[in-house]
């Protein structure tokens, strides 16, 4: 939470703050638009030059009614005659904002009321400031922990989700993985309500870690991954070798996974490795440059144009003739059964990586889950049909969700007998907390990752 701020106007004929004007702008571009909330933030953050003090009280006030406003929504519906879904979008998002003021920032009960009150005078008239201040106040009338035993279901499951700000059908699939541990479930959903801090890595061969420490004083090395640094803050596009592809963003747990493709014990060549679904590229500039010390070429596959440019770019720097294919992974244009080692990073609904979009998990549906399986089953069939026999394919998904990872490989499992799971753990040497095997989950709370999962599979 952000400590309290002075608004800029106070005269008589009070002008809406603009900086809560900007947050306004930004919460109606996403939730009206599709827009991506830290998209959106940061174009509007540079166009009205908002920096300092001002550019964190925006931050603070989009990402906490994004992330929250499912939690918003049940409580305003306790505060408002109509049913919710009868307020206009607009006026919705303004009562939002002004809740997360009231129950998660430390702005006083009378600042965030009359603020909001301004706002939505100069945002949607003068008419509705009478329902935006009635409302309010009522909702001033209680702290967060009394509307959540207000309204939240009796059940522990619907409590966590209430409390924590996560759909219903995110926290039962959260429990699912993590074998019906309600205590765990809550400290995930915490954790996926702290933003992650940035960390970057040096790409072997082209950059070290102490080179990125020495051009970002404030970070610290990375937990698991031996090319990790994380920053603590700072412009990671300011640093020299970011800024020429020598090192990049990525998560750690990003970097688990690829560093455990790369080594896992194959029999025999090791020269040819496959990226099947590769954009933005993070981890097909990993491999690359871990390849690159062995005598690798790496393919990338990547259908969207805009997305392979990116892989491109991500490849940059690394030395070795790598090749970016713009085709659809379930329809290889190469050689089966060439590759000796291929990564299957499939598109999944990212609901491991909730802590980095603050709106992603309303967004997201059940239906959206059954809707992508069709599509993971047949790229990890691709996968295995493109590696040769001793090789090793890597299914690995920012999803914990079970349809999207155990599900699918034992699903593409069960209908082949060329092909079996192999214990991923020793492949992340020094990494804890790796449960049963063979696949490895990695979790937010328990690793400070996004939620990744990874089953190494090898080819007969
Ligand atoms: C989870 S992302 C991969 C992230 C990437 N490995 C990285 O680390 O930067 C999944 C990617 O698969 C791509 N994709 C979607 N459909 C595909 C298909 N049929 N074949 C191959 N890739 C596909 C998406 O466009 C997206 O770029």
């Amino acid at each position: 939470m952000t400590g309290s701020r002075t608004p800029r106007n106070r005269t008589p004929a009070k002008r809406a703050d603009p900086v809560r004007r900007a947050a306004y702008q930004i919460v109606r571009q996403v939730n009206g638009a599709d827009g991506y909330g830290n998209l959106v933030l940061g174009k509007v953050l540079r166009e009205e030059r908002l920096t300092g003090r001002d550019a964190a009280f925006c931050t603070e006030l989009v990402h906490g009614t994004l992330r929250w406003q499912g939690t918003y929504d049940d409580i305003l519906a306790r505060c408002v005659t109509r049913p919710l879904a009868d307020l206009d979008a607009d006026l919705l998002d303004v009562l939002r904002l002004g809740t997360h003021q009231l129950l998660r920032m430390r702005v006083g009960s009378h600042a965030a009321v009359s603020e909001t009150v301004t706002l939505a005078r100069a945002e949607l008239g003068q008419r509705r400031t009478g329902l935006v201040n009635a409302v309010l106040r009522k909702v001033s009338q209680r702290s967060l922990d009394q509307w959540v035993d207000a309204v939240a279901p009796a059940d522990r499951i619907g409590r966590l989700a209430v409390a924590n700000a996560h759909p219903r059908w995110v926290v039962e699939a959260f429990a699912d993985a993590l074998g019906g541990d309600l205590d765990e479930v809550e400290q995930l959903l915490a954790a996926d309500n702290e933003p992650p801090r940035v960390a970057l890595v040096a790409r072997p061969g082209l950059a070290t870690t102490d080179e990125l420490r020495a051009a970002a004083p404030a970070s610290t090395p990375g937990e698991w991954s031996p090319y990790a640094v994380v920053l603590d803050s700072g412009d990671p596009g300011a640093i020299p070798a970011v800024a020429d592809g020598r090192a990049g963003v990525q998560d750690e747990g990003s970097q688990l996974v690829a560093l455990a493709l790369a080594a896992a014990p194959v029999e025999g060549r090791d020269e040819r490795w496959l990226d099947l679904c590769a954009g933005p590229g993070g981890k097909s500039a990993l491999l690359a440059a871990v390849g690159a010390g062995r005598g690798v070429t790496l393919t990338a596959v990547e259908p969207l144009p805009h997305r392979a440019e990116l892989v491109r770019e991500n490849l940059r720097a690394v030395p070795g003739d790598h090749r970016v294919l713009v085709v659809d992974g379930t329809q290889p244009t190469w050689e089966q059964g060439g590759f000796d080692r291929v990564l299957a990073d499939v598109p999944c609904t990212g609901l491991g990586a909730l802590r980095r979009r603050p709106e992603a998990r309303w967004r997201r549906t059940p239906d959206d889950v059954e809707a992508l399986r069709p599509l993971q089953e047949r790229l990890l069939g691709s996968a295995l049909d493109s590696v040769r026999p001793g090789g090793v394919v890597a299914y690995v998904t920012c999803s914990p969700h079970r349809t999207e990872t155990r599900a699918v490989v034992d699903a593409v499992l069960g209908g082949r007998d060329d092909a079996e799971l192999v214990d991923a753990r020793p492949s992340m040497p020094g990494v804890e907390h790796l449960g049963d095997g063979p696949d490895v989950q990695l979790w937010p709370h328990r690793h400070g990752t996004d939620a990744m999962y990874l089953a190494l599979i090898r080819r007969s």
